[in-house]
């Protein structure tokens, strides 16, 4: 397998994701997209272990520190965020240093969130090493830590300079993360791309299989297709929230059963299902997503938390304008919209069904 670039097209801004496999191994010269010879490596205590000197040989010419934080949704918070600005001050970092952030996306958002506060906004180099990551948060320059009231409610637009993906590294991953991050994957089949979408019905088992040549395909359509969204909505204040589809449920979700029960993804894939059940499309096409959330072993129902709950629980999500919430509703498999106009029964009904 070859190595491939995509650009994200942002005006002095943009960058480019290089994707691959042995890019670590392989001594990728990372220096290069860093302004000054300084940079802090972000990891946490599991994947450290396992990657952090292989990227130390991406760094010739750099005087590098590395900060491993604790494992988990649960540290992804200010307080964390705030011992990777303390190890900058105690390093005496000045504004040409790097912040690179090794792992998945709770360490790619906390270690983004950090460089984009320290001094006002220090460059950042992501190199995502969960699925999840590589085919959505380490692209598009959101950043940020969860808030008690809600997730993500803390953050900032901060664009790295490049993000690299090597794929070798989903190799260790388990497989519930791996899941997980499927049900991103299928997420933009949903929402942009009915050819991805069908491409996924026929090559699922060779993903779930992690057949090298078909989960590169996989991680860069995604890619991709996030990167035109990013580049034509960079702030989110159109298109760009199609990305959230299923989020709204699936954030709701992860909200009332508390941060780290349900995996990030596991939430938005019984989120999915519910926004294309109030989406009201072809019964069909309702079945084609859910059978294919569900043949990658990812749930299609939210866990009985009660309809109310969980309705609540909306309310906090960034989405609600006037009280009003926002729904990445679909026209049809491959073609999703944004509406605040929906009607409220619907929602009701889809909320009340998926208790029973
Ligand atoms: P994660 O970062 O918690 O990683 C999942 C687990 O896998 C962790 O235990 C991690 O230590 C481990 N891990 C990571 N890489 C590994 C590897 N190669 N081998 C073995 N273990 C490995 O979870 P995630 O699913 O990557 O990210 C979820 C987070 O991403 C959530 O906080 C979510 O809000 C955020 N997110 C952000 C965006 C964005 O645009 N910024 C988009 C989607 C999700
Ligand atoms: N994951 C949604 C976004 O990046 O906009």
């Amino acid at each position: 397998m070859s190595t491939h670039i995509l650009t994200v097209d942002l005006g002095e801004r943009s960058y480019p994701i290089i994707i691959g496999r042995g890019l670590l191994s392989g001594g990728f010269d990372l220096a290069r997209y860093m302004p000054g010879n300084h940079c802090l490596v972000v990891t946490n205590e599991t994947v450290g272990p396992l990657y952090l000197e292989k990227l130390q040989g991406c760094l010739a010419g750099m005087t590098s520190r590395s900060l491993a934080l604790p494992d988990g949704e649960s540290f992804k918070t200010s307080a964390t965020m705030q011992t990777i600005i303390d190890e900058l001050v105690t390093d005496k970092a000045g504004r040409d240093a790097t912040v690179v952030a090794l792992g998945g996306g709770v360490v790619g958002d906390i270690a983004g969130f950090a460089s984009a506060c320290y001094m006002r906004g220090v460059a950042f180099v992501q190199v995502p090493t969960t699925l999840l990551a590589q085919v959505d948060s380490s692209v598009g320059g959101k950043t940020g830590v969860n808030h008690e009231g809600g997730k993500n409610l803390i953050g900032a637009f901060h664009q790295p300079n490049v993000v690299l993906i090597d794929t070798d590294t989903l190799s260790t991953l388990p497989d519930r993360e791996f899941r997980a991050g499927l049900a991103e994957v299928i997420k933009y089949g949903a929402i942009v791309d009915i050819d991805f979408f069908a491409w996924l019905e026929s090559n699922l088992q060779a993903l779930l299989d992690r057949n090298p040549d078909e989960l590169a395909y996989a991680i860069r359509r995604s890619c991709e297709l996030k990167a035109a969204v990013v580049a034509e909505d960079e702030r989110e204040s159109g298109r760009r929230a199609l990305l959230n589809f299923g989020h709204t449920f699936g954030h709701a979700i992860e909200n009332t059963m508390g941060y780290g029960e349900w995996l990030h993804g596991e939430a938005v894939a019984a989120g999915m299902v519910l926004a294309a059940e109030m989406s009201g499309i072809d019964k069909s096409e309702l079945r084609r997503l859910t059978a294919l959330i569900e043949s990658a072993g990812l749930p299609i129902k939210p866990p009985p938390a009660g309809a109310g709950r969980l309705r609540e629980a909306m309310q906090l999500d960034k989405k609600v304008q006037a009280n009003k919430l926002r729904f990445v509703l679909l026209h049809s498999l491959g073609d999703a919209f944004v509406t605040a106009d929906y009607a409220d029964e619907a929602l009701g009904e889809v909320l009340q069904s998926a208790d029973t």
